[in-house]
């Protein structure tokens, strides 16, 4: 029996690479234009790097989290995410002595245990962002007015954004204590998952989704209404920037995010077209995660778009994988022979020119010019190679134009700059 591919963990195949690919340049593109540079971190870390950021009572470490023990008898895990290897690196490389590294992106596989589903796999990709240092609402804003840039850019725009305030070390115990109170008066109401969690994680409860839970906490105590001062004008300026920006939002209180890392603000960007996977993207404050992984007391803000979700959201019907732009369909050995050293020519010039090597008949060499849609072709044999001249034939219509062969390159150059015209 042949060897398949682990569950939840997909190949993305040459059909479907184009829409990666255009997802992939327009993020550089878009970020490059608003200062980030791109960082590469490894896809494992040590295990301990992300129980202490994203927290040991989530459900990422509690159940999501690739765990081995490597034959060093280190415990390592495949990243479940971004954030904290990104802040590893930061703080590992003293990146905040440079100035220009203050604002990183990031693109790659990231891993979790769940249960793969519509839009949620076991490895699956993300394209993230993080500015450090600065706490500015200023910089919640432009990092939310990039995201919705690249939305707008890609051409989704069946999404909207939910944004949210965590609250911070000084407001959020007491907000949680609060929390807690109120949940231990509904607990028959909760589902198992929620009974288990309510003392520990009892934001999380404002998340499920369970029918018992949200109608238990249809009455919950607000997060915003029990922000400290500064979080609540942090959070009001973020909104009055949006504004400004023209970015447009909606407040949702019960937002909470299954990492531990936020504080203040927190977003989400979610879609009603993916059924239960309905966030596209997510991220938030993280104003205590660099100092309590060993960094400086630095700030930090970002987000993380999951691509394989992004793509199942882009209208793809004009992305197309490169076709070759000439075919060279030989006919005889000597044409074969020259028809090979041409098509090197060609392709060192830059074109994407293709011919067969299997010694097809014409007609056959004719056909596979036909299956992979190239843009022209010419048909080499010895009268064309006595005679220096050949027809360069346009597949989509048929016609014909006589062509030096000497001149091929410049012929199929300027043929397909009028294509383009
Ligand atoms: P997250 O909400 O866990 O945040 O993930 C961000 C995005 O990754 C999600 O909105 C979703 O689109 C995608 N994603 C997550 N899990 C899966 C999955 N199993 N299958 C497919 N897609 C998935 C973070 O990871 C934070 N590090 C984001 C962040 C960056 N916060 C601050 N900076």
């Amino acid at each position: 029996m042949s060897i398949t591919g682990i569950k939840g963990m997909n190949d993305i195949l040459p059909h479907d690479i184009a829409a990666w690919q255009f997802l992939e340049q327009q993020a550089r593109q878009i970020f490059h234009t608003y200062g980030y540079k791109e960082i590469r971190v490894p896809v494992v870390e040590k295990t301990e790097l992300f129980s202490r950021s994203i927290g040991e009572t989530t459900d990422i470490v509690e159940k999501e989290m690739y765990t081995f023990v490597d034959k060093g008898n280190n415990s390592i895990t495949l990243r479940p995410e971004g954030t904290a290897p990104v802040m590893r690196s930061f703080i590992q490389h003293k990146l905040y002595n440079e100035a220009n590294s203050s604002k990183l992106y990031y693109m790659g596989p990231m891993f979790r245990y769940e249960r793969p589903q519509k839009g949620r796999y076991r490895q699956f990709h993300q394209i993230g962002a993080e500015v450090i240092g600065q706490d500015d609402p200023r910089i919640d804003a432009q990092v939310l007015a990039m995201l919705s840039h690249f939305f707008t850019a890609v051409g989704i725009t069946n999404v909207s954004l939910q944004l949210n305030s965590l609250g911070c070390n000084a407001c959020r115990p007491d907000y949680r204590r609060t929390l807690i109170e109120f949940l231990t008066q509904r607990l028959d109401a909760l589902c198992d998952d929620c009974k288990r969690r309510y003392s520990t994680n009892p934001l999380r409860v404002l998340d499920c989704k369970a029918a018992g839970c949200k109608e238990a906490t249809a009455t919950a105590p607000s997060v915003l209404d029990n922000l400290c001062t500064e979080c609540e004008e942090h959070f009001h300026k973020v909104q009055h920037h949006l504004n400004a920006l023209e970015v447009p939002y909606e407040i949702n209180n019960r937002m909470v995010r299954g990492l531990d890392y936020y504080t203040k603000t927190t977003f989400e960007m979610v879609t009603t077209a993916l059924g239960a996977q309905n966030a596209v993207a997510a991220g938030g404050r993280y104003d205590g995660l660099i100092q309590e992984l060993g960094g400086p007391a630095l700030p930090g803000i970002g987000f993380a778009m999951g691509v394989e979700r992004l793509v199942l959201l882009l209208d793809t019907h004009k992305l197309k994988a490169p076709v070759p732009q000439l075919f060279i369909a030989a006919l005889g050995e000597r044409a074969q022979q020259e028809s090979f050293v041409i098509l090197n020519r060609l392709q060192h010039q830059g074109i994407y020119a293709e011919m067969d090597f299997s010694g097809k008949s014409l007609k056959a060499q004719m056909r596979l010019a036909n299956k992979l849609d190239s843009v022209y072709s010419i048909v080499l044999g010895d009268n064309e190679l006595e005679a220096g001249t050949v027809s360069l034939k346009r597949m989509a219509d048929g016609t014909e134009m006589n062509i030096e062969l000497h001149t091929l390159a410049a012929s199929i150059t300027a043929a397909l700059d009028g294509e383009e015209a």
